[in-house]
């Protein structure tokens, strides 16, 4: 589920939302494309967008993810209330374009409403029912095989369907049917319309199909994401700043449709971190990315409070009581280029925190300052470089000679040494206890 800036024109305090148009498509191409390679086969995407950009972004996904995979076009009722000082035509929802990575993605069926169940109002022996009509608008010339008498069991009475109807089920199935105890005749078995029993036990699915229209009864409207946050947030100008929240119900929806317990999610424009919120306490693990500074100041604090079980937004419907738990990282400087190739740019400690976590798994603690990175499971981790990518020189530093090893910071154990290249000869490097590893060849993407 992303939620990317909508390009509305309005200058909003923590994202440039004004962009060209073709600047955003431009934007929107490449990580529309990552996050495709990042999907599960099963798996499924929900972008969120108002008609500013709609129309393009549907063609471009359409190219990113192939016409086929398209899955619907959601319109969400955002507001309940017209803008009456608007000039033209008062916008009130936003659309969700959903696409699927393959076929094999499969969507959930809602869970039944209240108001569902309330239709199941007449009860017998087998079960609770509803009654559902027994003839369909079909006219005796089109269907005269659906055009026959059936006998009030009580009466004796031949009945036979309106002029400009026919029975809904054929003579065999309507035996079946009575056979089966399957029609209801009123109250008191007397009437003259027979309608058929729809048991509730027997219902195929105990949901309901995901419908493209959703109201704001059903996903939530913006209004209500603004006090989700403020909630959460304390009723700072924090939390009020921040304006394109969107609500935990309309989340809720989705990932009720897209996902199962344990599902993995994804949202790499986590704005106030709305879809970690729900995907936490709806038991889906989550990775959340977002650029600006409210990564720290809105999703951090506000995931914290999820944590410990806070009762805003759905946490009443779905019974959250706190649990779990989850890791906030800074992302370093980009270590690759579009290329797969090793920045030119790429400074001293970016490139030794990005090694150190490749060999050790665990993030750095520090900036690194100095060739010995640290001291790992006994290993020492050393990184030659100067910041200039290709220097080889013997006196730049990037490489491995008797003056550079003297100068390095000693360890008995054995020694990784990253550097752009090696005077020593394999006996030498076994005597000394060294790995050699040469940049960029040996700096993996993972
Ligand atoms: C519309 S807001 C998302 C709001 C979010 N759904 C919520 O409920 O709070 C879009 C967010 O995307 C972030 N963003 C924009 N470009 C980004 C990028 N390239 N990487 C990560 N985040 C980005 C913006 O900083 C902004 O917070």
């Amino acid at each position: 589920m992303i939620d990317p800036p909508y390009n509305t024109r309005s200058a909003f305090s923590h994202y440039d939302d004004n962009l060209e148009h073709s600047l955003w498509l431009s934007l929107m191409y490449p990580r529309l494309e990552l996050l495709r390679e990042l999907l599960t086969e099963d798996g499924s995407i929900w972008v969120s967008i108002d008609d500013n950009e709609a129309h393009y972004l549907k063609v471009m996904m359409d190219e990113v993810f192939g016409r086929v995979n398209f899955v619907a076009n959601v319109v969400w009722q955002k507001k309940y209330a017209v803008a009456n000082d608007h000039k033209t035509i008062a916008p009130m929802h936003d659309h969700l374009l959903v696409y699927r990575k393959t076929d094999r993605w499969q969507r959930n069926l809602i869970p039944r409403t209240e108001e569902k169940d309330r239709q199941y109002k007449f009860e017998d022996e087998k079960g609770v029912f509803r009654n559902s009509d027994y003839t369909c608008s079909k006219s005796f010339e089109e269907r005269p095989n659906l055009y026959y008498a059936v006998i009030q069991p009580n009466t004796g009475e031949e009945i036979w369907p309106s002029k400009t109807r026919v029975w809904a089920y054929s003579k065999e199935e309507h035996l079946r049917h009575v056979a089966e105890g399957f029609i209801y005749w009123g109250k008191d078995g007397l009437g003259r319309t027979p309608s058929f029993k729809r048991y509730k036990h027997l219902l195929r699915n105990q949901g309901v199909v995901p419908q493209t229209l959703w109201l704001h009864e059903y996903a939530s409207h913006t209004d209500a994401s603004r006090k989700e946050v403020r909630t959460v947030l304390g009723s700072s100008s924090l939390a009020d700043d921040f304006i394109t929240p969107k609500p935990e119900g309309l989340i809720l929806r989705v990932l009720e449709i897209a996902t199962n317990p344990s599902d993995l999610v994804l949202d790499s424009f986590a704005g106030s971190g709305t879809t970690g919120a729900v995907a936490h306490k709806m038991n889906r693990r989550w990775i959340m990315i977002e650029m600006g500074d409210h990564a720290q100041t809105h999703c951090q604090p506000r995931l914290k409070k999820v944590v410990e079980g806070e009762q805003g937004g759905i946490s009443k419907a779905v019974n959250w009581q706190g649990g779990g738990g989850f890791h906030y990282f800074r992302l370093g400087e980009t270590i690759f280029d579009e290329y797969g190739s090793i920045h030119h740019n790429v400074k001293f400690a970016a490139l030794a925190a990005h090694i150190w976590f490749c060999e050790t798994r665990v993030p750095l603690a520090n900036r690194a300052d100095s060739p010995l990175l640290g001291i790992h499971n006994d290993t020492a981790y050393y990184l030659l470089y100067n910041g200039i990518l290709g220097d080889r020189r013997p006196q730049s530093g990037n490489v491995l000679t008797q003056a550079v090893l003297d100068s390095l910071p000693k360890h008995s154990g054995r020694k990784i040494i990253y550097g752009e290249a090696s005077r020593f000869g394999k006996p030498r490097l076994e005597a000394e206890n060294i790995v050699f590893k040469q940049i960029p060849y040996d700096v993996r993407a993972v």
